[in-house]
């Protein structure tokens, strides 16, 4: 058979560790596909750069449009980066002109995925993206394939591998987020701008398109809820741990009777859970069936090696002939769903506050939550400042209440004049 000819934009970590992989396991992919992946093309911005693997042998393009309208060309890979621009323009113009797209853009993905998706059946050419969550977990294909027989009830995980690593070294170092922020930067496992990160950005990405998939909906980047995880301190993590939990940033799509939830936040989870002992720059998801129960999924979700082998498979199936509708079904039977409004959502929350330590500030915490309604499991004040202007933190858990209760209740504990910062807030998650 004639060989699958790739053209790939994009020549960083993630296009690197394709060249490295299809380099070495070439032959051995040719036998399962049926036939020989063979790169043909190569674009990136600088020509001269150092890659991982020897360019030479292939075509250059400094304008990655080309690629896409490259008659030598059946399959581009996109592997810029960026919600617009040109890896938008170039998934539009391959698949205009009939190639097939795997990309590992999951910033494009969750703002354009749908209307990609739709082009690309209207080319009946195939788009692919299991790279863009959750790097070499296959839970892409996991969602779309593997549990197809069940209802999805909820889909959950730690989907961004730069969080995790911060929140377990601030955990094993008894260090705050900023120091250990600024030394994952130095070791090259944070961006030096981390906000896509740090602000939970990135993890809502991927949720968005890990919900499309598990509940046949459209992607919808704006419903999704987002906090990241600034707020988080060495005594949330240390206080976390005597209530047995862990915090972890959660990204979670549920299906509710108020509608299908899509947040992103730090939580405490429970010690006993698969998901509270996932450390470092790991990754996992739990994906909920009627039928399967819960699955867990664990794994490196970024990095050359992991998302090249996503996009190895991606590209065996396309070689293979084995299509599927990029979400699973036909973009015209996606069917839009109720966002639930996060006001609504229920949960018990760690709430710490810093107070002056003087007579009568429980007091008055204490009347703002009974004016809305917030019972406490329990309160927590050790030892006292060391002086009259000093704060001392003093951490409460709330039994179940509505999110629009908490906001009122936090906004008004914020004004005390002696709380002296706004309270840390992190839900309690049960799973
Ligand atoms: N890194 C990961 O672990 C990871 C994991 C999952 C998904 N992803 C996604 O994969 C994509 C690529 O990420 P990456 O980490 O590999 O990025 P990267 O290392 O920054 O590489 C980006 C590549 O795109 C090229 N490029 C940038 N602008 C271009 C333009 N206008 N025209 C042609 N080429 C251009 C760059 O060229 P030069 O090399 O010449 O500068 C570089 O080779 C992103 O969508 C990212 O979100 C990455």
């Amino acid at each position: 058979m004639e060989p699958l000819r790739v053209g790939i934009a994009g020549l960083g970590t993630v296009g690197g560790g394709v060249l490295a992989l299809l380099g070495e396991h070439g032959e051995r992919l040719a036998s399962i596909a049926g036939r020989r992946i063979e790169v043909v093309a190569v674009s990136a911005r600088r020509r001269r750069k150092k890659r991982a693997a020897p360019i030479g042998q292939f075509e250059w393009h400094t304008d990655p449009l080309a690629l896409a309208r490259h008659p030598g060309v059946d399959v581009v890979l996109e592997l810029i980066g960026g919600a617009e621009g040109v890896a938008r323009k170039l998934c539009e113009t391959a698949l205009k002109n009939g190639k097939a797209v795997v990309t590992a853009n999951k910033a494009l993905l969750a703002l354009h995925g749908t209307e990609l998706a739709r082009a690309a059946e209207r080319a009946g050419k195939p788009l692919r993206f299991e790279a863009a969550v959750a790097g070499g977990i296959p839970i892409v294909k996991a969602l779309r394939e593997g549990l197809v027989g069940n209802r999805i009830e909820g889909v959950y995980g730690i989907l961004n591998g730069t969080c995790n690593y911060i929140l377990t070294e601030m955990r094993a170092s008894r260090r705050d987020f900023a120091a250990v922020l600024a030394e994952a930067q130095a070791k090259g496992f944070a961006e030096a701008d981390p906000s896509f990160d740090v602000d939970g950005i990135d993890a809502a990405h991927k949720l968005t398109i890990l919900a499309s998939l598990a509940f046949g909906c459209p992607v919808n980047f704006s419903a999704v809820h987002v906090e990241g995880i600034r707020q988080v301190s060495a005594i949330d993590i240390a206080h976390a741990d005597e209530f047995n939990c862990r915090i972890k940033l959660l990204a979670i799509a549920r299906m509710t009777e108020r509608g299908l939830e899509q947040r992103v936040h730090p939580c405490l989870v429970p010690v006993n859970t698969a998901i509270a002992h996932v450390d470092g720059v790991i990754n996992a998801v739990v994906a909920e069936g009627d039928y399967a129960g819960s699955t867990v999924f664990e794994g490196r979700g970024a990095g050359a090696g992991p998302t090249a082998s996503a996009v190895a498979a991606d590209l065996v199936d396309i070689a293979a002939g084995r299509h599927v509708y990029p979400f699973g079904v036909p973009t015209a039977k996606l069917k839009a769903l109720r966002a639930a409004p996060m006001r609504e959502h229920v949960s018990r929350y760690y709430i710490r506050l810093m107070v002056y330590d003087r007579p009568g500030v429980i007091a008055e915490v204490s009347a703002v939550l009974r004016d809305q309604r917030i019972s406490i499991e329990s309160l927590v004040q050790r030892g006292r400042a060391e002086a009259a202007d000093r704060a001392v933190a003093v951490v409460l858990i709330s039994h179940e209440v509505d999110e629009a209760a908490m906001r009122r209740a936090m906004e008004r504990i914020g004004r005390l004049k002696s709380v002296v910062e706004p309270p840390c807030v992190i839900r309690i998650e049960q799973l």
